[in-house]
């Protein structure tokens, strides 16, 4: 996979590429990463890429030339499956949207910062919004950042253990059951007696069992689903 970010704060989103999961599968050639600075793409002696809004209002909007421009050229060279704007009013992210995008060849990521870009960016080339949430950050950097990581820890032969992304909270709709490791009696906290019983089978069951409780609890809204 092949992921462009346009961004005009690349050092805001460097490091979680260079570390943990992510680093190894760039390391392992299954994801490249490349950044690009909408600021590279403007005749403007002064670099500007934001302006004031017409008809008035607070806050600054990046330009439409230097992020078409950098668009333009990304799209010249590669067919992309998805340009997508890191948003607050995108379309809210779910596992079910980071499965599907795992599987894709190139994406597109845009950051928006201030007010955010030019409509008409939007409007002509932007095929997919994604928002990580019901809040505002000050830029699509982190929201980028965490797209990115939900996507790419899930590209086949990224985990050493495939099955381990299909036991996350919300691959079969649930929050994941809990979890232990050793030792099995910590000055008397003790680890679930069936966990330690080998029988996969009721394993498997208290496990689901847990997994319909702690959503019940945290995310009713989720069994509606
Ligand atoms: N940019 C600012 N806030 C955002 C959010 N919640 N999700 C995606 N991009 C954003």
């Amino acid at each position: 996979m092949r992921i462009d970010i346009i961004t005009i704060f690349p050092d805001l989103i460097k490091s979680p590429f260079n570390n943990s999961i992510i680093k190894r599968a760039k390391e392992s050639n299954l994801v490249k990463i490349y950044f690009h600075n909408p600021r590279d793409y403007t005749n403007n002696k002064y670099k500007q890429v934001d302006d004031y809004p017409y008809g008035g209002g607070a806050g600054m909007v990046m330009m439409i030339e230097p992020i078409s421009k950098c668009i333009e050229k990304l799209i010249s060279k590669r067919q992309y499956d998805e340009i997508i704007y890191l948003s607050p009013d995108g379309n809210k992210l779910k596992q079910s949207t980071c499965n599907k995008l795992s599987t894709k060849k190139n994406l597109i990521l845009l950051c928006g910062h201030y007010k955010g870009v030019d409509q008409r960016i939007r409007d002509h080339y932007i095929t997919l919004e994604v928002s990580i949430g019901d809040f505002v950050l000050s830029g699509g950097e982190l929201a980028a950042a965490v797209l990115c990581d939900s996507i790419i820890r899930i590209i086949p032969g990224v985990l050493g253990d495939q099955s381990s992304a299909l036991s996350d909270s919300f691959q079969d709709g649930l929050l994941a059951p809990p979890i232990y490791t050793r030792p099995s009696d910590y000055n008397g906290l003790k680890v679930p007696d069936v966990l330690l019983s080998g029988n996969t089978s009721k394993i498997d069951q208290w496990r689901e069992e847990k997994s319909l409780e702690i959503t019940r609890n945290t995310r009713p809204d989720l069994l509606k689903d």
